[in-house]
């Protein structure tokens, strides 16, 4: 492991060196924890390489295996793996507590396929995750006829689910949350009848495209927010996970703001749902342009290329933000560096993150020297002129990239603590900023 890789408490970074050059990501977090999920549901062996390389993924493989669904790397390559599934009604009730870790999506995408199978299973995690609210995915999987307990009447984790014989429901999601929908995508594939889910705003459809891509019995009107599911498995597959956006958006964002730079962010998912943060950059004037080259799985797939930029305030609300909800601490940042003001609205969904990203971000750009003026569904930003400082992570990834992202920005060394962090979705972070010209220690 490197003096700068993610077992680093802290990394040191020298700002203001330009950042130049191209760079391939980790797989897609969200897609690589859909493929592992969906192979367990299929009969037969599936083939999914460039898999997030992230500890997250790590606990859906973690799952996914102790509930019989044989989850092996090939050779020489960690991250390229074999999935043998039994198929869905050979899955078996898992021995032991399934530790989910730092893992929204393990464990709200995990009950909802466990609460199809006739069986106990116990989910829990770390600090953060035992805090994060569940009872939007247990409610509506109760409804479907799966027991679900924990504390706080299931709210919290611990969770214990005993699922089987779920019927469809009609169901409108109380919250934009593309976990909440795919737990029940995954739970009306077991249920008897139709189950339809109407969204309160579009969030990322991973799920609907890949399911539908492997044979899966999902409809999605994207105009009426409706997606539809009758009981049914996707057939076993091979895919090959593009590069995650909302990993690259923490190069782009430096990309714009270090001087003199240029870098292209190759072979990443540019499903328009996940790239929102590109259309705010521009209206914040940057010089960043997107090119598709392909598709796989039904995801659109290319390169997303970013120049250094002078940024204005904007203002981000509405429907947008569920599409750009984990780019919020790095579009802050970049707000950070803006001329006027950017304000952020209608994201009432940060305060229940990894951490509060409101407080955090908050917290973090103050040491920077940066007013910000929290509100309880967002946050407004000053730009000015940051300076150097040392940061902290709040055990939060995005936050602690974020955080390296307006260090490589400011002349001087700043330090992030806690960069350990970072292993949850980017273990190699510090590395790659390193081969695009990035000074770190
Ligand atoms: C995710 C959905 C988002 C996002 C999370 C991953 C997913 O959460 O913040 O990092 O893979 O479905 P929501 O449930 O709020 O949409």
């Amino acid at each position: 492991m490197s003096a700068t890789g993610a077992a680093a408490t802290q990394v040191v970074i020298a700002g203001g060196t330009p950042l130049r050059g191209r760079i391939r990501v980790p797989g897609d977090k969200s897609i690589s924890h859909r493929a592992l999920l969906f192979a367990a549901l299929a009969d037969g062996t599936s083939r999914v390489a460039h898999l997030s390389s992230g500890d997250d993924v790590a606990r859906t493989a973690a799952l996914v295996d102790a509930l019989g669904a044989r989850v092996r790397p090939l050779p020489g390559d960690e991250l390229a793996v074999t999935v043998a599934s039994p198929g869905v009604d050979g899955l078996r009730e898992p021995c032991a507590v399934v530790d989910c870790g730092n893992s929204g999506t393990t464990m709200r995408l995990g009950l909802g396929m466990l609460a199809g199978r006739p069986f106990h299973a116990v989910l829990s995690g770390d600090d953060s995750l035992v805090r994060r609210p569940m009872a939007r995915v247990a409610d509506p999987l109760r409804a479907m006829g799966a027991r679900v307990d924990g504390r706080d009447g299931g709210n919290f984790a611990p969770l214990a689910v005993r699922g089987g014989s779920l019927r469809g429901i009609h169901y409108e999601l109380p919250v934009a949350s593309a976990q909440v929908k795919s737990a029940l995508v995954l739970a009306g594939l077991q249920a008897a009848g139709t189950t339809e889910l109407v969204e309160p705003a579009p969030t990322r459809d991973h799920t609907e495209r890949m399911l539908g891509a492997f044979g899966a019995p999902v409809d999605h009107d994207r105009d009426a927010r409706t997606v539809r599911v009758a009981r049914g498995v996707p057939r076993a597959f091979e895919l090959d996970v593009p590069g995650d956006p909302s990993s690259a958006a923490f190069f782009v964002v430096a990309a714009c703001l270090a001087p003199g730079s240029d870098v292209v962010v190759e072979d990443v998912c540019l499903n328009p749902i996940r790239i929102a943060f590109v259309d705010v950059l521009v209206r914040m004037g940057a010089d960043v342009e997107t090119r598709v080259t392909g598709e796989r799985a039904g995801e659109p797939v290319g390169e997303i290329r970013a120049r250094t930029s002078e940024l204005r305030g904007v203002v981000v609300a509405g429907d947008e933000v569920p599409s750009l909800i984990d780019e919020i601490p790095v579009l802050a940042v970049a707000a950070a560096f803006a001329d006027g003001v950017t304000e952020f609205h209608d994201a009432h969904e940060l305060r229940v993150k990894e951490s509060d990203r409101i407080a955090t971000v908050q917290q973090e750009l103050a040491q920077l020297g940066v007013a910000v003026e929290p509100r309880p569904d967002g946050m407004l930003v000053r730009g000015g002129r940051p300076r150097a400082a040392t940061l902290k992570s709040h055990g939060d990834h995005r936050v602690a990239m974020a955080g390296a992202v307006a260090a490589v920005a400011i002349d001087g060394e700043s330090t992030v603590r806690g960069w350990n962090a970072v292993a949850i979705s980017y273990p190699a972070f510090a590395d790659d900023l390193v081969a695009l010209g990035g000074s770190v220690a």
